[in-house]
């Protein structure tokens, strides 16, 4: 067992609410490491948009399950922003806010959670990961060299999701996205189970007040160190 651990690649772990730049900031640690990229949360958008197109309803446990376990996902071109799922590209459609909604929910049943958990445990290769969600650092990848936990003000990630919808040349209600967006959170920390909270041994990092740049000037020296 302990020669199995030994041999296990290194997997760093970013963890946190929804707008707190932790994709954006998992994706620039991964390229500068030239490790694997597990972006989780991509996985409980591709469930909750899958079950959508085939009429599964939440209720049907069995059915999600098997839908889950049986899904073809291809992460392989992750690094351009390009997702398929059952060999068609999703990347749009799952990044939408309705989606996220959606995965929050099917986040929160306990069977989902479990079938998709060795998936994310496959992740874990040589030379290493980089892996981003909600419970990372907690659940999955307990034994991570280094375990990160972003957070930033409700506002600050209200405006952030905002202006990259804007951006995108999507129409939103500044008002109704930070509602949504605290219903998502508060759904995420109350959950039974794998709620979202700071693992003991994390570094937290409040990015409120700081740029991409400042965070991963953080991100990449603790990492660096831990490393050693
Ligand atoms: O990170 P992202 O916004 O893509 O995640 C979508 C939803 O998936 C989250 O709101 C959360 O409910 C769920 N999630 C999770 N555990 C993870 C990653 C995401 O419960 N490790």
């Amino acid at each position: 067992m302990i020669e199995l651990m030994a041999n296990k690649a290194p997997v760093i772990t970013i963890d946190g609410p929804s707008g707190t730049g932790k994709g954006t900031i998992a994706h620039m640690l991964a390229k500068a490491l030239g490790w694997h990229l597990l972006d989780s949360g991509a996985l409980y958008r591709l469930v909750a948009v899958g079950a959508e197109r085939k009429n599964i309803l939440y209720s049907n446990i069995n059915e999600l399950v098997s839908f889950t376990l049986g899904m073809d996902v291809c992460f392989s071109r992750l690094f351009e922003g390009s997702i398929e799922l059952n060999n068609e590209e999703v990347s749009t459609l799952i990044r939408q806010e309705t989606s996220g909604e959606l995965a929050s929910q099917v986040a929160a049943i306990p069977e989902i959670r479990k079938a998709l958990a060795e998936r994310q445990l496959a992740f874990r290769q040589a030379p290493g990961l980089v892996a981003d969600g909600r419970d990372m650092g907690t659940v999955i990848f307990p034994d991570a060299r280094q375990k990160f936990f972003l957070t930033a003000s409700l506002d600050e990630r209200g405006q952030r999701r905002y202006k990259q919808l804007i951006n995108k040349g999507l129409g939103v209600n500044l008002r109704a996205l930070l509602q949504d967006i605290q219903a998502r959170d508060e759904r995420d920390l109350q959950r039974a189970i794998s709620p979202l909270v700071l693992a003991e041994d994390a570094l937290l990092i409040d990015t409120t007040e700081l740029s991409i740049d400042q965070v991963f000037e953080k991100v990449l020296a603790a990492t660096q160190q831990a490393l050693l």
